[in-house]
């Protein structure tokens, strides 16, 4: 369906169709693309593994499904969605124009797990980007991903498949943790090989700004273009990247960064994720080989952790840079909670 409506009327519309949008119903499980794109091409939204995190799809020219998103997600609606290709070709379908800049991120790194945010073209919905002029692309680094994505025969909007608020899931139980009976089917696949979500990269302006760290680090990106910068002022009430202010990643334990002389509350059911052993007694430890297994494992733990009513999360600070200052960024957020 096309929008067809004034630009800020896009969610009054839909308001009443988001509430009733949440009855129990059956979420199937398939191990076929093809299958779960039939649910896409139905209006159907359907959860599906990519390289990051899980993503939860809808067809992005049809406005009612992506208000299913909104509603199964429980999550704000100023928050706008990426939209996913598995061609490069459909990128056209999408903006409106793409710069030299872009184009140069496009050839060097996709499929990778980098979002471009580009002027969006009129076709897609408000719904998707959350009344934005502009809209988040990516197509992802992960066979069965493209599989699912050109079965869809549309590029597909997902947010993390995760209710609102809670950490992304990197495995399709997580998903079915939160979505099932909310969501239609579920794509099932091992668990995500990064771990953390995409670099989100604002390329509206002459200077590209990173809005949100991943695994497409700062560095590789300043290599394409060596103006790109980190865009740092996250704690304003009108953030560029809108999903940055809202309550994110987050355990029902507290979090805590673990630094020299950090005195444990030995009273509280605590667990401790981190490179080193610490010397400190915990009920729940992981310790990880490397920072990338670190990235990989962190939200599956803040899960672990709540499954097993741990109260106080103890993790160990890495250093910011690489993939280390996304890992920092999701461990900030989540102990700001
Ligand atoms: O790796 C990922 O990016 C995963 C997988 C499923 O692709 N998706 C994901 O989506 O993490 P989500 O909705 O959980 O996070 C999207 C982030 C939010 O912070 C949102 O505000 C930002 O991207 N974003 C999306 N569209 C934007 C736009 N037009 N302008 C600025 N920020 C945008
Ligand atoms: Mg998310």
């Amino acid at each position: 369906m096309k929008e067809q409506r004034r630009e800020g009327d896009a969610f009054a519309f839909f308001a009443p169709l988001r509430e009733t949008a949440c009855e129990c119903m059956k979420t199937v499980l398939t191990k076929s693309p093809v299958e779960a794109a039939e649910f896409i091409r139905r209006g159907g939204i359907v959860a599906f593994p990519t390289e990051t995190v899980y993503g939860l799809g809808a067809n992005v020219f049809d406005a009612q499904a992506i208000a299913k998103i909104f509603s199964a997600k429980k999550r704000p609606n100023d928050n706008p969605l990426i939209a996913h290709v598995g061609e490069i070709e459909q990128i056209k379908l999408l903006v409106s124009e793409i710069s030299e800049m872009a184009n140069k991120f496009i050839e060097a790194f996709f499929p990778a797990p980098l979002t471009l945010v580009l002027p969006k073209s009129a076709e897609v919905p408000l719904i998707a980007t959350a009344n934005l002029q502009t809209i988040g692309v990516r197509m992802p680094r992960n066979n069965l991903t493209l599989e699912f994505l050109k079965a869809c025969q549309t590029p597909v909007v997902a947010p993390s498949a995760n209710l609102s608020g809670k950490p992304s899931p990197t495995t399709w139980q997580s998903v079915s943790e939160d979505l099932d009976g909310r969501i239609e089917c579920i794509l099932q696949s091992a668990a995500t090989e990064i771990g953390l979500e995409s670099t989100v990269l604002d390329c509206t302006a002459e200077t590209p700004f990173v809005l949100r760290a991943g695994a497409i680090t700062l560095e590789e990106l300043k290599k394409i273009e060596p103006r790109t910068k980190l865009y740092q002022s996250l704690k304003t009430k009108n953030p560029k990247s809108p999903g940055l202010k809202h309550r994110h990643y987050s355990p029902r334990a507290k979090v805590i960064f673990q630094g020299s002389g950090f005195k444990i509350q030995d009273s509280k059911f605590k667990a401790y994720i981190g490179l080193n052993m610490p010397r400190e007694e915990f009920e729940l430890v992981k310790i990880c080989a490397t920072i990338d297994e670190y990235a990989h494992s962190i939200f599956e733990f803040f899960r672990r952790c709540d499954r097993e009513k741990i109260e106080i999360i103890y993790c160990e600070t890495v250093e910011e840079c690489g993939i280390g200052l996304a890992l920092m960024d999701r461990l900030k957020r989540a102990a700001e909670n």
